[in-house]
């Protein structure tokens, strides 16, 4: 069983709003993996891969409705690695054709794609907030 995504620090972008989703994201995440054995509770896992894929989406659209209030300058390059990740997470859910391969694909997915993006891309957006007064403190 692999280690589940904790959230810690590292992650944190505005101390509010996109920091709760990031977390929701990855308990949903944790859901998926949490299967020992999908293909033999394929309605269960279809429904909490679903979850996890519409959150994602949800998630994607609140944070670049985030950025556009706060002027963020990277917005569409931001927005296209936000539609990547969607197109990829689409493409592995209709190309599956074991629900075990598609658990190890998302899981690689939101190992490489989504933590990466947090940390690398959704930091980003600290600064901008900041500027826009909406950032919430770190806790001391
Ligand atoms: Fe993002």
């Amino acid at each position: 069983m692999p280690e589940p995504f904790c959230w810690d620090d590292q992650y944190r972008v505005d101390g509010g709003v996109i920091d709760e989703e990031h977390q929701r994201l990855f308990e949903l995440a944790n859901d998926v993996f949490a299967f020992e054995d999908p293909d033999s509770q394929v309605d269960e896992f279809k429904e909490t891969v679903v979850a996890l894929f519409d959150y994602a989406r949800r998630h994607f659209a609140n944070e670049e409705a985030l950025m556009e209030k706060v002027r963020h300058p990277r917005l569409s390059q931001h927005a296209n690695a936000h539609r990547a990740i969607v197109a990829e997470m689409t493409r592995q859910i209709k190309a599956c054709q074991s629900l075990e391969k598609l658990a190890h694909e998302l899981r690689c997915l939101m190992v490489d794609w989504v933590m990466r993006h947090i940390l690398d891309e959704d930091r980003k957006i600290t600064a901008s907030l900041r500027r826009g007064g909406t950032a919430h403190p770190a806790p001391a």
